[in-house]
């Protein structure tokens, strides 16, 4: 073909007339068409049919591209036509990294025309071997109908109770009395029995279905911090986590709002827990954020803190009440100098700045001790107990 010219490697010209590829080609690339018209035929059964005329912006030859399956069709240039050259790895590597659920549609939709190609082949002993692109039963597809079925179920959790709110003490370490609730979210299936919280939240996320599960939480972790409060004198904080997806969801502060007023809790002893993550991810909303949630008299704690982005910029940019040391430092300290010298520093801080300070995944007495003598005020861990239903937690209470 020497009057096609290739501009640059990845583009290439066509004169009017000229054939791009051949029904039954082998192939390695699609086409986007920058300028022109191109023809897309077949001749099954003697005679040449115009499937299409393709113009400006229009992609063709992807199927080929996609499941190295042969041309389905003919493309011809119906006009002097320039095409830029999009080689398989392209398509592919974008089709390996994209959302399992997005392959399977993918792969479906694909089949299915695939055989919608070899009922009018039918006949013509012409007929393109099934693709197995994408093909069902692989481990990839299997986990992508796991998802999507745990994710239409998880719509339907809220509906049929199976969500459940445990609540693990969060304790002052000097004097071991419980000063608040981690509220934390637990999902029993009915088919498949406790599904693991990291899991069906990264679902919620992805879905938006963390907005109303979100606020199913908030508004029962309330009316059960104003429950708890009858079996104490202390009073208690209720901690509850807020996901970037939620952060981000214009109305949820207004929920927030409403809920305070809807079940009468003091704002002071509720406190919303966010990741540094989201707070960087969200750069320019976050001000406002915290300062909206202080009108509202609601505190805010740094969820797992030392594990983000640990700009420490916000911490003077931003009201905050609390961090929360992450876990991997608290397990770490008692073999590790340097993890011990991050609690240590943290904590001064945490107290330089007036903020609390609350350790996390406290499981053995020695830490304990250790965050005490260091002088962290708070702590809350499987040492002094996990996560419980409400009526645990009330016991907990009631012994103290
Ligand atoms: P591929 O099979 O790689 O090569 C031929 C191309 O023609 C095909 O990819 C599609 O891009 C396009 N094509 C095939 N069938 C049709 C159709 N029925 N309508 C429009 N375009 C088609
Ligand atoms: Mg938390």
């Amino acid at each position: 073909m020497s009057s096609v010219v290739a501009l640059e490697t990845a583009r290439e010209h066509y004169p009017a007339g000229r054939v791009v590829f051949q029904e039954y080609d082998a192939a390695s690339s699609a086409y986007v068409i920058e300028s022109g018209f191109i023809e897309i035929s077949t001749s099954i059964h003697g005679s040449r049919r115009v499937l299409t005329v393709l113009g400006p912006g229009e992609m063709f030859g992807e199927m080929a591209a996609l499941d190295g399956t042969p041309r389905s069709a003919t493309a011809s240039a119906v006009t002097d036509a320039t095409l830029t050259v999009i080689v398989s790895d392209q398509l592919r590597s974008r089709v390996e990294s994209a959302e399992p659920v997005l392959r399977l549609l993918l792969g479906v939709i694909l089949r299915r025309f695939r055989h919608e190609q070899n009922l009018f082949r039918r006949g013509s002993g012409n007929v393109l071997e099934p693709t197995t692109f994408l093909a069902p039963g692989t481990e990839v597809s299997r986990g992508a109908v796991d998802k999507i079925t745990l994710e239409s179920d998880l719509r339907d959790a809220l509906k049929r109770k199976e969500l459940a709110l445990h609540y693990q003490p969060i304790i002052n370490l000097r004097s071991s009395t419980i000063t608040g609730f981690e509220a934390l979210l637990r999902w029993r299936h009915t088919k498949h029995g406790r599904i693991p919280t990291q899991k069906f939240i990264g679902i919620a996320e992805e879905t938006a279905l963390i907005v109303p599960i979100g606020q199913w939480v908030l508004e029962n972790a309330c009316k059960d911090l104003l429950r708890f409060q009858e079996h104490t004198a202390n009073e208690l904080t209720m901690c509850v986590n807020v996901s970037g997806r939620q952060f981000a969801e214009p109305g949820f502060l207004s929920e927030v709002d409403d809920t305070i007023r809807r079940t009468s809790v003091d704002p002071q002893r509720l406190e919303l827990e966010i990741t540094e993550g989201v707070l960087m991810d969200h750069r320019s909303a976050p001000l406002q954020w915290i300062e909206q949630c202080k009108q509202l008299g609601v505190r805010i704690a740094i969820d797992d803190f030392g594990t983000g982005f640990s700009s420490l910029s916000y911490l003077a940019s931003f009201d905050i009440d609390t961090l929360k040391i992450d876990r991997s430092f608290v397990a770490a300290m008692e073999n590790d100098p340097r993890s011990l010298k991050i609690v240590r520093a943290v904590n001064q801080l945490a107290h330089a700045l007036g903020l609390d300070i609350i350790a996390e995944g406290i499981e053995e007495p020695a830490q304990h001790q250790l965050l005490a003598s260091i002088g962290v005020d708070s702590g809350q861990g499987y040492l002094f107990s996990r996560a419980k239903p409400f009526d645990g937690a009330v016991e907990l209470l009631d012994r103290t």
